[in-house]
């Protein structure tokens, strides 16, 4: 008896030292876990409780339009994403399911509706409709409180299936359906519940895109996700410069009235490679606009240089136009860098950096900026459920800047002026990865060139 009182208090001191507080989200609060979605009623619903957009078409063709071919509508048929989401459901006996799928494919995670058998992954077809109308505007609340850091993150809304749409007006009448006024669909909490990634174990912030915002002088200033991502994109170039919210009067429902205020749905951000491979040209277009506006660049060079002297020059990469870094989300697979060629007076190279290779992938030394992520051995991973940290993350901040400096030798004998060419590129992903992906069907990945500038070097 002495022996069995000593053993349980030692047992509970061990316990109350070593076991960490509430800090993981767990499973009986959380009935999706990994994924932090939740039903209003905490259980599984009926597919078939979320509508098809095509009935919402019915009365919202503009909006419908918009929305189709967005990336939220390919947010589950992107072949990108399956693949890394099959392999991951592979590698993590079936953890990576609900977690990925609770954001690029909310509703078969809500109705327990995804399985992987033989290597097949089966579901309903309103769950390949991805971030579809209905799941956005059944969305009631976000569980921020309830996550383990706080923040929104992983999927971390309750949805509430049925007749209310909830939404950005206070009037609304509709004959179809209930409406019902929400203030969360009006802020950047509301996007914020996916576009921040957490590892659901270590609570690494793998993709922060609302936390970079939260800090930024675009929300000091009150604007929103939606004010860059739901206005035509000549209005968010405005915003982002003038740092003012933007107007966009429209008629939400073809028998509805029209409104001073209306916010578009094309939801445009990089992805002009997997908008372009499903055929969506109107919304790959708009992404290259966008990626267009997003940087600006300065060359700082001397004048004139001594012939064969060491020569330094710096370019400066400033994002100009991106509520968030640059890039952002998936920071550890995209491409943006610097590709700097310098020629002398006779049109030959004298020096180069940010060259791809014959395979496609880039130059090792390239200035790119990006995140490098590592699993818990150190060894560098693109799979979001191996990452635990980063080793550096070089993107750019909000209305921030980076400079990178070359330098190079001039020409031993003066033969005329040197001409150095700078341009920021951007691609999706790095063309190994995308071959592993895609397999036979990867295409050689389109680049899109976001900025450039040129300087002139007297040579004497
Ligand atoms: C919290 C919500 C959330 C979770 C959980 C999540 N994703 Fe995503 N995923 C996103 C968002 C938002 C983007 C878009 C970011 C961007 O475009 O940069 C994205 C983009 C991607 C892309 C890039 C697609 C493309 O075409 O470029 C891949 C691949 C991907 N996710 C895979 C996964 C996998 C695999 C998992 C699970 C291990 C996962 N995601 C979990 C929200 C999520
Ligand atoms: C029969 C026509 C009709 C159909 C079908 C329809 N709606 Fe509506 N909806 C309306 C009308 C009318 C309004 C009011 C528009 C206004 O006041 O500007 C409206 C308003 C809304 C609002 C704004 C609510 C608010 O208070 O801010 C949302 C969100 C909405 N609808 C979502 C949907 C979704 C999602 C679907 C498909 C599941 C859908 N609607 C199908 C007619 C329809
Ligand atoms: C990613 C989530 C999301 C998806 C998907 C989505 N919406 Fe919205 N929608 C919103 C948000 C957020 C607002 C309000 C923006 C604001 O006021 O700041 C909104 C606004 C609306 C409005 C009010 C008028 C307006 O445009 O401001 C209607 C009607 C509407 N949506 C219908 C639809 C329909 C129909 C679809 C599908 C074709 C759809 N939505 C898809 C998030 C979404
Ligand atoms: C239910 C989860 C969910 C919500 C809510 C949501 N998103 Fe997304 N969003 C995604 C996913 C998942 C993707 C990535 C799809 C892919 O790349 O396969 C995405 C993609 C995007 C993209 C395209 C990124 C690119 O690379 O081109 C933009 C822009 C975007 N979302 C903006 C928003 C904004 C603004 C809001 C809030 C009004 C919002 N999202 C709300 C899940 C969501
Ligand atoms: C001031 C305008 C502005 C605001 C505010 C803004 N964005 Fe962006 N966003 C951009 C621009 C420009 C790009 C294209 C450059 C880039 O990729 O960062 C972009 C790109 C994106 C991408 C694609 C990133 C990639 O490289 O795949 C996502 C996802 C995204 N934004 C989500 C959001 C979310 C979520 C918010 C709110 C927390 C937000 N944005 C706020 C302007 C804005």
């Amino acid at each position: 008896m002495k022996y069995f009182f000593l053993i349980s208090t030692v047992a509970i001191f061990i316990v109350t030292i070593f076991c960490p507080p509430l800090s993981f989200a767990s499973s009986d609060k959380f009935p999706f876990y990994p994924s932090l979605i939740r039903t209003d009623t905490g259980k599984p619903v009926l597919p078939n409780s979320f509508e098809q957009p095509t009935i919402c078409s019915g009365c919202h063709s503009e909006i419908f339009t918009q929305w189709k071919g967005s990336m939220h509508s390919s947010a589950f048929v992107d072949p990108v994403f399956q693949a890394l989401w099959q392999l991951g459901i592979k590698e993590t006996q079936g953890f990576a399911t609900n977690l990925c799928g609770g954001c690029h494919g909310a509703v078969g995670v809500v109705s327990s509706d995804i399985l992987m058998k033989d290597n097949v992954l089966h579901t309903n077809p309103i769950t390949r409709e991805g971030v579809q109308c209905d799941l956005c505007h059944t969305i009631k609340e976000s569980m921020f409180l309830e996550t383990p850091t706080y923040e929104p993150q992983n999927a971390s809304v309750v949805v509430a299936p049925g007749s209310v749409k909830r939404g950005p007006y206070k009037d609304s009448v509709s004959p179809y359906h209930e409406t019902a006024y929400s203030e969360l669909h009006t802020t950047s909490k509301f996007c914020a519940n996916c576009h921040q990634v957490f590892h659901p174990v270590n609570n690494f912030h793998i993709e922060r895109t609302y936390d970079e915002w939260k800090y930024s002088v675009y929300a000091q200033n009150g604007i929103q996700c939606q004010d860059c991502h739901m206005m035509p994109i000549e209005k968010a170039i405005e915003t982002a410069r003038t740092l003012k919210r933007p107007q966009h009067a429209g008629q939400p429902c073809s028998m509805g009235p029209k409104r001073d205020q209306m916010f578009t749905h094309e939801f445009i951000g990089a992805n002009f490679t997997v908008t372009s491979l499903l055929g969506h040209k109107n919304h790959a277009d708009l992404a290259v606009q966008r990626l267009k506006s997003a940087a600006s660049l300065d060359i700082t060079a001397p004048s004139s240089v001594q012939a064969g002297s060491l020569v330094h020059i710096s370019v400066k990469v400033t994002n100009v136009a991106a509520g968030h870094n640059l890039p952002t989300s998936l920071t550890e697979v995209r491409q943006m860098w610097l590709d700097v060629t310098i020629i002398d007076a006779q049109g030959n190279e004298i020096f180069r950096s940010g060259r791809l290779n014959a395979l496609g992938d880039l130059d090792e030394e390239a200035r790119i900026f990006n995140a490098a992520a590592v699993d818990k051995e150190g060894r560098h991973t693109y799979k979001p459920w191996e990452i635990v940290r980063f080793e550096y993350n070089k993107t750019i901040p909000p209305k921030g800047f980076a400079i990178e400096r070359f330098a190079f030798i001039a020409p031993s004998s003066a033969q005329g002026p040197i001409k150095v060419k700078a341009i920021l590129r951007y691609r999706s992903y790095p063309q190994s990865l995308a071959n592993k992906l895609l397999g036979k069907d990867a295409p050689v990945l389109p680049i899109v060139d976001m900025a450039d500038r040129e300087a002139t070097i007297q040579v004497q």
